[in-house]
């Protein structure tokens, strides 16, 4: 028995990964591209795991993907790999359409031949599990009611369509081959081990290193945040119990508008590390909005919660303080990402805002 996580070097990816071995002794080969957001540090823990094996490839390689189906015979592909940056998508859409469209056909083929050569039960237990977002169902209105499964695709920027693509996909090599996907829709994730070029590590590195705190436009745009963890436990029970062909969609009932996630960032940052010049809220500085921002996301998770018995084990305030408190405690870690990429990509998004 073996799993195929692919983009396992990211930040939710590294996060499942190490939640993995907590619970289980089933090996992972873990396919990752290592791209600015791929960091190995992630797993560093695993250092020496024989359970773990790292490979360093794109999941739009076939060849490499065939080659790795055939040596590890995995009962499961996860699928995380992604470029996952709205900013960034609107920079430089090229990369998403690559890996999140192309990437995940690559991927795609690549499993339904494989499983197509599987027989008895290890044909019928295959599973591909596609890590997808709540942003393909575009955005709410203040009064609406949260996002069902049923609710229609309604990608706006260049990452939410590119993997509403992705899920299209997912869901064609169902209905047309009979490949046994499932596919999660999930919220903000928050942690550790997040890339701080999104909103809630950015404003913990910004605020411990005196830099203004951006918020774009109002602030007043409201997202469902849900802790890292509880993903994972998600993306778990739905392996282990989900229906082959249904999306499910995973989320904590937790909105909230982004003012509120700074300041609540600020506040646990005054509590744990006060800062001499005075409260970091002063560092509040509203910016020029992102182009096309999408206005509200909220997730119904009651299909989930119903059907498999998930609930998220952290509330919002006990999963920021975590993660608050693992920022303070891993300088090294955010010292390491803040080199090369990282900075050019800092002055590119920030310099015309
Ligand atoms: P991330 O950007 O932190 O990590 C993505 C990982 O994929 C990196 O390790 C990167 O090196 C790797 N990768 C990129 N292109 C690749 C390629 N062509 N081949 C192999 N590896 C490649 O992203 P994340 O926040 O961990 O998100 C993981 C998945 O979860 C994505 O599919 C994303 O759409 C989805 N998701 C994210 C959130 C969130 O709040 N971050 C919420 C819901 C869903
Ligand atoms: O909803 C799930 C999605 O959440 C995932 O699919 C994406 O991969 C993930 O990046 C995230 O997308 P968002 O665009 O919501 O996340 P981000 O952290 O970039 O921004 C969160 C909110 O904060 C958003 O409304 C934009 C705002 N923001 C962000 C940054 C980086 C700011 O106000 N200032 C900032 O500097």
């Amino acid at each position: 028995m073996t799993l195929l996580v692919t983009g396992g070097a990211g930040f939710i990816g590294s996060n499942f990964v190490n939640d993995w071995f907590a619970g289980h002794d089933e090996p992972v080969v873990n396919l990752d591209a290592l791209t600015y957001a791929g960091n190995l540090h992630n797993l560093d823990a695993l250092r020496n795991d024989a359970r773990h094996r790292f490979v360093q490839g794109d999941i739009g390689d076939r060849a490499l993907l065939d080659r790795l189906l055939a040596e590890h015979r995995p009962r499961a592909i996860v699928n995380f790999a992604a470029e996952s940056h709205v900013d960034r998508s609107i920079h430089g859409p090229g990369e998403f359409m690559r890996t999140n469209v192309l990437g995940t056909f690559a991927l795609l083929e690549a499993a339904r031949a494989y499983w197509g050569g599987l027989d008895g039960d290890a044909k019928a237990s295959f599973r591909f599990l596609h890590v997808s977002t709540d942003e393909v169902y575009g955005s709410l209105t203040p009064d609406a009611p949260a996002f069902t499964e049923s609710h229609a695709y309604e990608p706006n920027s260049p990452y939410s369509a590119s993997k509403a693509a992705s899920d299209h996909l997912v869901r064609a090599w169902h209905h047309t081959y009979g490949l046994p996907v499932l596919t999660t829709n999930c919220s903000n994730n928050y942690g550790p081990y997040h890339f701080p070029e999104k909103l809630v590590p950015l404003m913990i590195v910004n605020a411990l290193a005196g830099k203004p705190l951006p918020v774009y436009g109002d602030g007043m745009q409201v997202r469902d945040w849900l802790y890292v963890g509880d993903h994972c436990s998600a993306i778990r029970s739905v392996l282990a119990s989900g229906r082959v062909g249904e999306t499910y969609n995973v989320g904590g009932w937790n909105e909230k508008p982004n003012i509120e996630i700074v300041k609540t960032i600020c506040a646990l940052l005054d509590e744990l590390r006060p800062d001499a010049g005075g409260p970091y809220a002063r560092l509040i500085s509203y910016v020029k909005d992102r182009p096309g921002h999408d206005r509200r996301y909220a997730i119904d998770a009651r299909k989930i919660e119903r059907e498999l018995g998930w609930r998220p084990a952290e509330t919002f305030e006990s999963g920021i303080r975590k993660t608050v408190r693992w920022y303070l405690d891993h300088a090294d870690w955010v010292a390491n990402v803040q080199s090369g990429g990282y900075r050019d990509w800092v002055a590119t998004n920030y310099a015309q805002r």
